[in-house]
């Protein structure tokens, strides 16, 4: 299969990537509101970085990354589509942000079930540094 990646677009076609967050079930398939469309795309659109991977025009991984580009950076948003995993895509989709920004720390929140592919690309437990603390969003 040939994957294809791009470091530079970050207005992804929302409707198809609307259709990755139902089919990893982030998100379910009624009609977003105009509202929740917007914020959906600014929250793309205003990223640091976008990272997509592409089987010819379909998309089918994504990753966003708020950065200061020196010291912190923080992963959101990372998914594949379930016909794609297994195929090496989340990883080069997390070590193309990495490549990025290569000296900064890393920061990501996970389900328990994803830890074990965080740490295969060498993240730890913040446990032993310090927690991390949330305020979760309003808006979901
Ligand atoms: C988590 C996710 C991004 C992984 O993407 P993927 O393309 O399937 O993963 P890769 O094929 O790149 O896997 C890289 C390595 O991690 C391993 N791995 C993948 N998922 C794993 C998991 N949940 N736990 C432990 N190891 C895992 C793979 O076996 C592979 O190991 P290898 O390098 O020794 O062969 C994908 O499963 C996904 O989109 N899930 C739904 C959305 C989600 O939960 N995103 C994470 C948000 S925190």
């Amino acid at each position: 299969m040939n994957i294809t990646y791009n470091d530079e677009l970050k207005d992804l076609p929302l409707e198809q990537l609307h259709k990755l967050f139902i089919a990893v079930g982030w998100s379910d398939d009624g009609e977003m509101s105009e509202e929740l469309k917007a914020g959906f795309m600014q929250s793309w659109l205003n990223s640091t970085m976008v990272v997509s991977a592409w089987d010819g025009d379909q998309l089918v991984g994504a990753v966003r990354v708020l950065s200061d580009t020196i010291f912190r950076s923080i992963i959101h948003d990372l998914l594949v589509s379930p016909d794609y995993q297994g195929q090496g895509i989340g990883k080069e989709l997390v070590n193309r942000c990495k490549s990025h920004f290569p000296d900064s720390e890393w920061l990501v929140g996970c389900d328990k079930k994803n830890t074990g592919f965080y740490k295969k690309l060498g993240f730890q437990n913040t446990l032993e540094t310090g927690e991390f603390l949330v305020i979760p969003c309003k808006l979901f």
